[in-house]
């Protein structure tokens, strides 16, 4: 029995040596120490020991037992550091090699300016509304007061989708979407994308922004349109900024005019930017016509109103000094990178 027990030491010490991996030993462990294992097998005969014998082989077994737990331990011990050694190696990262560059995008500056426009007229209390793209005829020209016969409803002008849909061409449906939808007193800007049937060049182009204003309400004047769009001058280009009233014409409003600004870049002395004149036209706008207002169901003998339009692209042109409107709709990431700030 002494020899079994020695053999089996002998067998395990073998085995032991060779297994490389936490199940190997397991595996081992089970075959030698568990219930059914090699040793437990061999004592099961301890009964049938001399009284002398017992006491040497329990000792032995014991001991036996001892030195197999002792090795597992071990080994166990150093698989788990072999594990982690390797694992520390594969993972390693060398951190004094250069760096990735990460490439930051920028605003685009069409969208910096709409930021600044909403903050200008969110802080004079306007609310923000919206139109669709894809607008009626109704909308865009008949309940805005443009007769059947105004050049701007040519389809040579204006994309059509059929007799009575089209790609708005102004911001203004919003106005008659507006007006229908809430009670005065009013006062809203929108803003969104606008198309016309023009070439692309480097002051055109067939898709471009507008922002809408609309103020009505129980003895709304001009002259209340005039102080708004002058705080709103001053606020956008600086102290300083004059405003001139031109009068003209639009079917929506009656009286009407455009409005120039004090050119940014010279200040009024005049230089290139302004062709000479000191000023920059940047908006039409007018006192809303009684038709448009009775057409949106407002009692117009009740109320009066103001309207004005004015294109971002041009406002965007002039406050990051861009010389062509085509830049603001290539995506050329050279070109709109430095609008980083
Ligand atoms: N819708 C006009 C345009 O596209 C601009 C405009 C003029 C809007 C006068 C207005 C307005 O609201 O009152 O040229």
């Amino acid at each position: 029995m002494k020899e079994k027990l020695l053999n089996i030491l002998r067998d395990f010490r073998q085995e032991i040596d060779s297994a490389n991996s936490l199940e190997e030993v397991e595996t081992i462990r089970v075959a030698y120490q568990g219930k059914k294992g090699h040793l437990k097998t061999i004592l099961k005969d301890m009964g049938k020991l001399s009284k002398e014998d017992k006491p040497v082989i329990g000792k032995l077994a014991n001991e036996l037992r001892d030195e197999i737990d002792a090795t597992i331990s071990q080994k166990v011990k150093e698989i788990k550091q072999l594990n982690m050694k390797q694992k520390m190696e594969s993972e390693y990262i060398d951190i004094t090699l250069p760096g990735k560059r990460q490439k930051f995008g920028a605003i685009h500056p069409t969208s910096k300016i709409i930021k600044r426009l909403i903050d200008i007229f969110y802080r004079m209390g306007f609310e923000l509304t919206d139109g669709p793209e894809i607008e009626s005829v109704y909308n865009n020209f008949d309940a805005l007061n443009a007769p059947k016969s105004h050049p701007s409803r040519d389809k040579s002008d204006t994309f059509y989708f059929d007799e009575e849909t089209i790609l708005r061409t102004h911001t203004s449906p919003i106005q008659i979407r507006t007006m229908k939808r809430l009670k005065p007193p009013i006062r809203t800007i929108s803003i969104g994308r606008c198309f016309r049937n023009d070439e692309f060049d480097s002051t055109h182009s067939p898709m471009f922004y507008q922002m809408e204003g609309l103020v009505v309400a129980e003895g709304v004047t001009m002259a209340n349109l005039k102080s708004t769009l002058d705080t709103f001058a001053r606020e956008l280009f600086g102290e300083g900024t004059n405003t001139v009233f031109r009068p003209h014409n639009f079917p929506f409003t009656e009286p009407s005019a455009e409005v120039d600004v004090t050119c940014f870049k010279c200040k009024g002395e005049g230089c290139k930017f302004c062709s000479h004149t000191g000023y920059i036209e940047i908006l039409g706008c007018g006192m809303i016509h009684p038709n448009v207002l009775e057409e949106c169901g407002i009692d117009s003998e009740k109320y009066t109103g103001f309207a004005f339009g004015m294109g971002i692209d041009r406002i965007t042109m002039m406050k990051y000094e861009i010389e062509d409107i085509r830049r603001l709709y290539e995506n050329d990431v050279k070109f709109l990178e430095q609008f980083r700030r």
